[in-house]
């Protein structure tokens, strides 16, 4: 049997294109290259950067006028924050990057948050970013990072975390109200950029400036390259204070300035958090901590031995027909769980895409309307026809398809390890007998209490126990549903073994790994909500069988026929009515990451990132409906 290539398998994808109708998503950028080569917006008919030197004029305006270096030296705060109107070429972020490695004290981060109503596509960002040589390492991390068009937050991490970006794709009219209500007194710099006020009149409005001022910190600055009347006084009414400063190159003027406002506090001394759980989610959450400075102390009865403890796992996104609150959290969740593991873990993340067969009529008629929605860019999702899917790999069923190109699989039990090893010394490991209450103290800590009577206190708490989560918080009456899934790993056989890609049909199909000297692949996944609670992970020969023949009955095929089970693995996924994760605080110093449900190697990394955020009052990677939508309050017994 014969299999396209990878390679094959991207430059077939690249000439997917899916119709984008709908509103609620952005069109990308259509941009032509002049003959200095510098690209230039069909959009608004002007340039991104200066003809003669962009990058020179990006640190003249952006950085010098803000006072970079300078200030993040003598910065009370352990995170420097920058904001920026137009994302565009990501030019001034990697100048700004450049200049932060080259400069900025060891422990100081740097988070860069940048609106984009027309995102560039992958193509002109490399072109445009290939005329400055000297940020060439910059470049190629950005694009590898670089997120699909689709409208709301996208973070992506650099340098182990210390420089985080969130890319906000959509009008910066609509997007600010998803932003600003997380985002007040918390930033230090501006980058005012956008294309000259008189080509674009509708993003310089007043709105803009006053979000501007909202979201400073005292003695926040700005810096933009125009030195507009309009603009100037608008800023002013604002609350800036502004002055007029030479401008770059030919340009006579260009605007900078300050707002006060009462002073901040300084960022308080690092706190240690307990964390309940040796899972995904644990994992994630002590990498978030820890990257941010704080020790962690982990709970667990043991590490990846529940849900997380798979041999190989998928991920990819959950999509619906519509851009429901679901798909909008998994668009943004994907696409940072790929770059966290590409960029944490590049060993163990394998983005060989995953093909979801339409395996019977009602499957087809739903990847239909998911694939016309318009709602989705192709480098996310894309429709194959029957013809297609055996053009991906041959020994495939000639079924129409949905084929998710930067998707792959990863080994959970691995993976989790190794997350857990990234973060360091700040993370101590406890594995203990089952937690079995949590009480609060009479100084409002927590008392974590196991069934051999350890005693552990906490100042701030954070449950991620998977299964047992709802339990352990009695209490808060949070309801989730577990639900038994067993795993079937079957020795590959000839043509198995070249199966390039994680096939999906009603359960899953992965690529070989090697297994002490065994090529095996992992067959899931059974789905039981009726299981007896003492004996769950006992093996059912019935559901080996199950995970077997649905295989053969689907896909039909006979190498599908000559899998031989040599493994069995069975645990509970801990779901939602929603199908969301419970992901937020349930007091200041009570948090819940729980309700991964199916997907929980796609959610874990953001979810993450999330609650660590709102911990911290730091700008939120996630849309403020969003946000609201995971809270666990909305699980509670009496909340329906
Ligand atoms: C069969 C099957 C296949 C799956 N396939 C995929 C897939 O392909 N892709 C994907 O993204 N997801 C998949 N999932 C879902 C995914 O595995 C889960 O969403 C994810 O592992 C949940 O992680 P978690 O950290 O929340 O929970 P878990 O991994 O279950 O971790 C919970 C942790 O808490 C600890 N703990 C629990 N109770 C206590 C207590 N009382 N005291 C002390 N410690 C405690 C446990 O020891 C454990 O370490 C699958 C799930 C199953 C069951
Ligand atoms: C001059 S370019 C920015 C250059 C960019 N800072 C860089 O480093 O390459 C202006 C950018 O603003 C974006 N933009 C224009 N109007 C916008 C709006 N209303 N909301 C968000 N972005 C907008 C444009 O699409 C364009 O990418």
């Amino acid at each position: 049997m014969t299999h396209v290539s990878l390679t094959a398998i991207g430059n077939f994808v690249s000439h997917q294109f899916n119709k984008r109708s709908t509103s609620e998503q952005p069109a990308t950028a259509t941009v032509t290259f002049n003959n200095l080569g510098v690209p230039v917006s069909t959009e608004f008919d002007d340039i991104y950067f200066n003809n003669e030197n962009g990058l020179a004029e990006s640190r003249y305006v952006f950085l010098q006028h803000n006072d970079l270096p300078t200030r993040w030296q003598t910065s009370l705060h352990s995170t420097f924050r920058i904001a920026e109107t137009g994302f565009g070429t990501g030019l001034n972020f990697l100048a700004c990057w450049q200049l932060f490695r080259q400069t900025a004290p060891a422990h100081q981060r740097l988070h860069y948050v940048s609106f984009e109503k027309y995102p560039l596509q992958k193509a002109d960002l490399e072109r445009a970013l290939g005329a400055f040589p000297e940020l060439a390492e910059l470049a190629h991390a950005l694009l590898d990072a670089y997120p699909a068009a689709q409208t709301g937050c996208h973070r992506m991490q650099f340098d182990n975390n210390r420089v985080v970006v969130d890319l906000w794709f959509g009008d910066i009219h609509e997007q600010l109200p998803n932003w600003l209500p997380n985002a007040k007194n918390t930033i230090d710099a501006w980058f005012l950029d956008g294309f000259a006020p008189d080509k674009n009149p509708q993003m310089w409005q007043p709105n803009v400036y006053q979000a501007m001022a909202h979201s400073c910190r005292n003695s926040g600055t700005f810096a933009t390259f125009t030195a507009a009347g309009a603009v100037r006084r608008d800023l002013t009414e604002a609350g800036f204070e502004v002055t007029k400063s030479k401008g770059f190159g030919r340009k006579r003027e260009m605007l900078r300035g300050t707002i006060q406002k009462k002073a901040n506090a300084a960022s308080p001394p690092s706190e240690t958090v307990t964390v309940i759980g040796g899972g995904i989610a644990a994992a994630c959450l002590a990498w978030s901590l820890t990257q941010r400075g704080h020790p962690v102390q982990l709970i667990t009865s043991g590490i990846a031995d529940g849900a997380s403890g798979n041999a190989q796992g998928a991920v990819y996104p959950l999509l619906h027909a519509e851009l429901s609150p679901l798909s909008q959290f998994y668009v943004s969740a994907f696409d940072h769980a790929r770059q966290f593991y590409q960029s944490n873990c590049p060993d163990l993340w394998h983005a060989t895409g995953v093909i979801h067969l339409a395996f019977n009529a009602i499957r087809e008629q739903r990847q239909h309307k998911i694939a016309d929605s318009g709602c989705y860019a192709p480098e996310l999702v894309t429709s194959l026809t029957a013809t297609q899917t055996q053009t991906m790999w041959e020994p495939l069923p000639a079924l129409p398809a949905l084929f998710y190109p930067n998707s792959g699989w990863l080994p959970p039990q691995r993976l989790v390890e190794q997350i857990l090893r990234n973060c360091g010394e700040r993370l101590t490991i406890m594995e203990v007998s089952p937690i079995t209450e949590i009480s609060k103290t009479s100084n409002s800590n927590w008392q974590v209490e196991t069934s051999a009577s350890e005693r552990f206190e906490a100042s701030t708490l954070i449950v991620a126990a998977g299964a047992n989560t709802s339990q352990l918080l009695a209490q808060w009456r949070i309801e989730t549903q577990n639900v038994r899934g067993q795993v079937t790993q079957v020795a590959a056989n000839d043509v198995s073994a070249t199966c390039p890609m994680v096939v999906c049909y009603k359960g899953y199909f992965t690529p070989a790994i090697n297994n002490n000297g065994e090529l095996t692949h992992c067959v899931g996944a059974t789905y039981n909500r009726e299981f007896k609670s003492e004996s769950y992970q006992d093996i059912e020969a019935a559901d080996t069988e199950e995970n077997l023949l649905t295989l053969q009955d689907n896909l039909a095929q006979p190498w599908t026929h000559e899998l031989r089970a040599v493994n069995n693995r069975a645990s509970l996924r801990n779901t939602t009515r929603d199908h969301l994760p419970a992901c937020g605080w349930l007091t200041d110093n009570l948090g819940v990451l729980s309700g991964l449900g199916s997907r929980g190697f796609t959610s874990a990394p953001l979810c993450a990132e999330l609650l660590v955020s709102q911990w911290l009052g730091e700008p939120q990677p996630l849309a403020e409906p969003l946000i609201k939508r995971l809270a666990p309050q909305r699980l509670q017994a009496d909340s329906a």
